[in-house]
């Protein structure tokens, strides 16, 4: 039977999803969006130029592939409209391969300000929220508020966003948050005009049509397993379901056609926002990583913070997710580092645990690591898994060892072409 492959961040968030969707796309028809919206800032990189894509799919600069935003996406049409804007500087045609499901909500101006005043309000307990509207916008879906992208073809699109809007307006009322929305409407109604050139779409017969027709189907998600809403460090977590059962919920297809799952992670880790991080260096070695690694937002340039890799979350993820092949990616930033720190357990009440209890606050778990040996050498050239130092490939075979699922990617640096098949 034809399955759907889906495609995940293990981590929290900018593991290096595009790139590899990127990658990947040759093998798949179609690439589909399942969740999250412009909170996600996925890149990608060939013939030296990087483009950064925040609610399209990253199957777009593809010929042929078909990319779908899902019905679980949440779609700020002003953003949406810059990147369709990129596209067609760049030459990209997407109007016959970049479809929209009519049942994605819509962010509205109103639910970006609540986002700021939400976060406002919260003070020094705030998420660190992207601030694009993600929470209020899937707030108002769960509420039965919501405005959606098939919303837009109805005769009373503008009632319906009035009403809305009118909720909004008393909400930030009690927040005493001060605004000027009439700045905001004229490019929101612009960019739904600008929205109207695409093809809407009922995607969960789309989807499943193409199952059936035996198409290869890649689901990219976005922000990653320790962001999830049920799954991750909540609060300090998104607002939708980045596991893989989101893939299910955002796009229509049954879990008894969900085929391989990949997971994405990075030789370390980082996290950008709030929220606990047990390995967290926060010291000259994590400025190291982060400056190497250039860890810094591609949504919102913020730092991020950086760590050694955490086995016990790895692992969680991998659970959680189902996943059955692994790609680990920014080897290259580990290259000057004489000695490396994995993470194996922590220290959860006296006890030694391998798993991620209900809360990993520093005063819940204590991580414990065990030092291996750096590389110290260039990576970034390399094009074989054979001319890989036997330290990385000791690194790699450690990590498969402990989490019992093969490593098929290691990534090099961020060009298309930097990718080693293992
Ligand atoms: P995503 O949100 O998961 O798609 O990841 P982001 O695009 O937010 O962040 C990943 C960053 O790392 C981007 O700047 C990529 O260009 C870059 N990147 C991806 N893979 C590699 C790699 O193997 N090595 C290095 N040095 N950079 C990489
Ligand atoms: P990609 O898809 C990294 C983080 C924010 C914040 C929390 C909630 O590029 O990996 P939100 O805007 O959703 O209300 O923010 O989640 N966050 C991400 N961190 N990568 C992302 O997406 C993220 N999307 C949201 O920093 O801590
Ligand atoms: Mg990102």
């Amino acid at each position: 039977m034809n399955k759907a492959d889906v495609l995940l961040g293990l981590q929290w968030g900018d593991e290096g999803k595009g790139k590899i969707v990127d990658v990947l796309t040759p093998k798949y028809d179609i690439i589909a969006r399942f969740q999250g919206g412009p909170n996600a800032g996925h890149t990608l990189e060939f013939n030296g130029i990087k483009h950064v894509l925040h609610t399209i799919p990253s199957g777009i600069f593809h010929p042929t592939a078909i990319n779908i935003v899902g019905n679980g996406v949440v779609i700020d049409p002003v953003i949406f409209k810059k990147e369709l804007d990129a596209l067609t500087n760049m030459g990209v045609d997407f109007k016959s391969k970049l479809l929209i499901s009519k049942r994605a909500h819509l962010i509205l101006p109103t639910h970006r300000l609540l986002d700021a005043a939400s976060e406002a309000s919260k003070g020094k307990n705030k998420i660190g929220s992207t601030l694009k509207g993600i929470g209020p916008t899937y707030m108002d879906k769960t509420g039965r508020n919501g405005l959606r992208v098939g919303d837009i073809e109805s005769p009373d699109f503008k009632e319906k966003y009035n009403v809305l809007v009118e909720k909004h307006k008393q909400l930030l009322a009690f927040h005493q948050y001060e605004y000027n929305l009439a700045e905001l409407e004229p490019a929101w109604f612009t960019a739904i005009d600008a929205l109207k050139q695409l093809t809407f779409i009922d995607s969960e017969h789309y989807v499943n049509d193409a199952i059936k027709k035996g198409k290869k189907i890649l689901a990219e998600g976005a922000q990653g397993s320790l962001l999830d809403i049920d799954f991750g460090s909540y609060p300090f977590v998104t607002s939708s379901n980045t596991v893989c059962a989101g893939a299910c919920n955002g796009l229509g297809i049954a879990p008894n056609k969900i085929g391989g799952v990949i997971g994405i992670f990075k030789a370390y880790c980082t996290r950008v926002g709030s929220g606990p991080f047990p390995t967290e260096l926060d010291n000259e070695t994590g400025e190291k990583i982060r400056q190497i690694g250039r860890e810094f937002g591609a949504t919102t340039g913020r730092a991020r913070r950086t760590g050694w890799l955490d086995i016990p979350a790895l692992k969680y993820a991998i659970d959680i997710n189902g996943v059955t092949e692994l790609m680990m990616m920014k080897a290259d930033v580990l290259s000057d580092f004489a000695n490396i720190d994995i993470c194996t357990h922590y220290i959860h009440r006296g006890e030694r645990i391998d798993y991620l209890p209900f809360s990993i606050e520093p005063s819940e778990v204590t991580p414990v690591y065990e030092t291996v040996k750096g590389w110290n050498c260039d990576l970034t050239k390399l094009t074989a898994k054979e001319q890989l130092p036997k330290e990385l490939s000791d690194y790699v075979k450690y990590i498969e060892k402990a989490v019992g699922v093969p490593i098929t990617i290691v990534s090099i640096g961020p060009d298309r072409t930097q990718t080693i098949h293992m």
